[in-house]
């Protein structure tokens, strides 16, 4: 293992199961320090990873649709620095309910989940990223408008639709911003999310995701790729 002070280190948003407890596993493997957050530790894999980490894991609390706890987090970790921000917290409908049938209530939860929320971690935690570090979230291959030819999934298609427009602006607003810009699609994976037919297999996407982030490392503005590193139309 390298010298801590040589460490690379990730701060990652929502990593208590599925893509983002293999995010936080994969970056542990590759010698990362990383701050993971979860939202309730009594249902949170994370802790599993800790006795192998060798004290490169810890683990904060986050529940990103409160403000407060964001800025509580910020707060947290004012002194820190890290090479990589990334916000993997999502949540989807029932995939029958299309936006003729969906409640209002349902409709807020998905979007302030997947597009506000995301972007309020991103506005306040941003500059918690060095200037040579990446930004990126995870988005889906469901929020490219070009794509959808066949519907589906209409409010969580529009939920990451949302939240790729809204960082499409934040790039806008920091055109002179030397860091990455990443909204990631990782793939349809079987995860609790994805379910069991899903195509891919949480080994088939992740490593993978985490190559193609790692890539793009020291490349100023904002791309949309996909888990193999293909431009996925907007
Ligand atoms: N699986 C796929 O096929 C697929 C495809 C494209 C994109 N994605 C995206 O990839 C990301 C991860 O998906 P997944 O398949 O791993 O889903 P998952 O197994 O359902 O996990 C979702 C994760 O998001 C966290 N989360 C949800 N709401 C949150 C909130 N308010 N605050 C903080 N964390 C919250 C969950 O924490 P709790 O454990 O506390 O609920 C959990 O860690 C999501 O953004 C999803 O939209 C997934």
């Amino acid at each position: 293992m390298p010298h801590p002070s040589s460490y690379k280190r990730l701060l990652l948003i929502g990593a208590s199961r599925g893509l983002g407890f293999a995010l936080a596993e994969e970056y542990l493997k590759r010698g990362w320090h990383v701050v993971a957050t979860e939202r309730n530790s009594s249902t949170s894999k994370l802790h599993e990873l800790l006795p192998a980490a060798d004290g490169r894991l810890e683990i904060e609390t986050l529940d990103i649709v409160h403000p407060d706890q964001i800025d509580a987090l910020r707060t947290r970790l004012a002194p820190r620095r890290f090479d990589l921000l990334f916000v993997n917290s999502g949540v989807k409908n029932d995939d029958r309910e299309t936006i003729a049938d969906v409640s209002t209530e349902e409709f807020v939860r998905v979007m302030v989940t997947n597009a506000l929320s995301p972007m309020r971690v991103v506005e306040s935690l941003h500059d918690l990223v060095l200037p040579s570090g990446t930004i990126g979230i995870m988005s889906s291959g469901q929020g490219s408008i070009s794509n959808n030819e066949n519907g589906q999934y209409e409010v969580y298609r529009g939920s990451k639709a949302a939240l790729n427009m809204f960082m499409r602006s934040f790039a806008a607003r920091h055109a002179d911003d030397p860091r990455a810009l990443l909204l990631m699609a990782p793939g349809w994976v079987r995860t609790d999310m994805g379910g069991p037919d899903a195509r891919l297999s949480i080994e088939e996407s992740i490593p993978n995701l985490a190559n193609i982030i790692d890539a793009q490392a020291g490349k100023a503005g904002l791309q949309y790729l996909d888990y193999l590193g293909r431009k996925v139309p907007w």
